[in-house]
């Protein structure tokens, strides 16, 4: 789902900094977050994620900028009187009370009516499929139920906002990947408003409808899942973001529709114009799985362009597809990913084989240097 509903932004993070002393944890962020929609922060450690999220909750008062939520500036707004809730990474469950208290604690101390927080837990606890878990304590919970009840809790009073810490960082893979949509459906089924945190970027590409990637407090890019991958705007972000093979080269045609890149081992034609870049530095970034193996005594490819051979120094074996790595003329290395659509992988090179690498003028992108 994306978030065409209800036009303009719902939150609107503009010039936002903050200095912890002499040092900037976010520098300058901008950004406009949808109604209803999942927005995931992306970025290594320390380049500023939680202390936005600490912002957006209230923790953490900006140095600089306005953040606003549905047209109310937040400034100044404690946490407790800003329509958002923050679920933390730790969960932050208490471990005296029962699921159903749990769910029920910011509700008691609202000073609900009774029979409202009745209904109201209930919902969640139907909504998180914990309610034959109501009388348990969390120590009585696996990782990923104790996560479902976190959630219920931020959900129980229904803020505009949900902000999300690394909210799987507890689970295993296998179970991180199933909570990962559970958790997106729970979301729009709600229908609030959510920013997360996560340093994982399968994380963010599956469960967000937009990603920023962020380093050293700043935003690099913000765009779909798709659009990060394949039209990354900086090496940055193209090499934070799966997979890629980098080349340094210059730009020796740079026509209308089409340009040719000069790398040590190989010469890139692309099938668009790059414009006014002749001569100068640039870096091809290529995924390893845009590139095609064949064996050395299958025909050349034609066009001696987009094709380099190479030696099969190492392979590693994923399942699904086969990480090779290449030895190419110059001593570089290039990673091709092979998918493993057969059991057995007749006819796939080996360690050791000489082979020819090559790929379409529409799979490179390139980069300002
Ligand atoms: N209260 C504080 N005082 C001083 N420096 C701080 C404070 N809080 C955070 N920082 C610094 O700001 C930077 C960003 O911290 P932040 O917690 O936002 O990182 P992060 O992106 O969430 O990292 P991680 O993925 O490790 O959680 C770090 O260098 C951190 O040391
Ligand atoms: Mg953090």
């Amino acid at each position: 789902m994306n978030a065409s509903n209800g036009g303009g932004a719902f939150l609107r993070i503009e010039s936002v900094s903050k200095d912890f002393g002499d040092f900037r944890a976010v520098d300058q962020v901008s950004l406009d977050v949808m109604r209803g929609e999942i927005f995931a922060l992306l970025g290594s450690s320390g380049c500023g994620k939680s202390t936005l999220l600490r912002m957006l909750a209230g923790f953490e008062r900006p140095s600089a900028g306005r953040i606003v939520l549905d047209g109310v500036d937040l400034a100044g707004r404690p946490p407790y009187e800003r329509p958002v809730n923050m679920m933390f990474q730790s969960y932050a469950l208490f471990p005296h009370l029962t699921v159903w208290d749990n769910v029920a604690f910011g509700l008691r101390r609202d000073k609900l009516p009774k029979d409202q927080i009745a209904a109201r837990v209930d919902e969640m606890l139907r909504l998180v499929q914990l309610v034959p878990y109501a009388r348990r304590k969390p120590h009585q919970l696996s990782g990923g139920q104790q996560q479902r009840v976190a959630l219920a809790r931020s959900l129980a009073k229904r803020p505009q906002l949900l902000l999300l810490d690394e909210p799987l960082g507890a689970l295993d893979r296998k179970l991180r990947e199933d909570t990962q949509i559970e958790l997106v459906n729970i979301i729009h089924e709600v229908g609030v408003t959510c920013v997360m945190v996560t340093h994982d970027q399968e994380e963010a590409m599956t469960m967000a409808s937009r990603i920023a990637v962020m380093s050293e407090g700043r935003f690099l890019q913000v765009g779909s899942p798709a659009d990060i991958y394949e039209n990354p705007a900086n090496r940055f972000v193209a090499d934070f973001i799966g997979n890629v093979n980098l080349m340094e080269g210059k730009v020796v045609v740079d026509a209308a529709d089409h340009a040719e890149i000069e790398c040590a081992d190989v010469v890139h034609r692309v099938a668009h114009g790059i414009t006014g870049y002749q001569g100068e530095p640039v870096v091809v970034a290529l995924r390893p799985e845009k590139i095609h193996l064949s064996a050395q005594s299958a025909p050349v490819p034609a066009d001696d362009r987009n094709r380099v051979q190479g030696m099969v120094r190492a392979l590693s074996y994923f399942g699904g597809y086969t990480l090779y790595h290449l030895e190419l003329p110059s001593g570089a290395a290039l990673k091709v990913n092979l998918e493993n659509d057969t059991r057995q992988r007749e006819g796939a090179p080996a360690q050791g084989d000489l082979v020819w690498a090559h790929w379409l003028p529409t799979s490179q992108v390139v980069l300002k240097s």
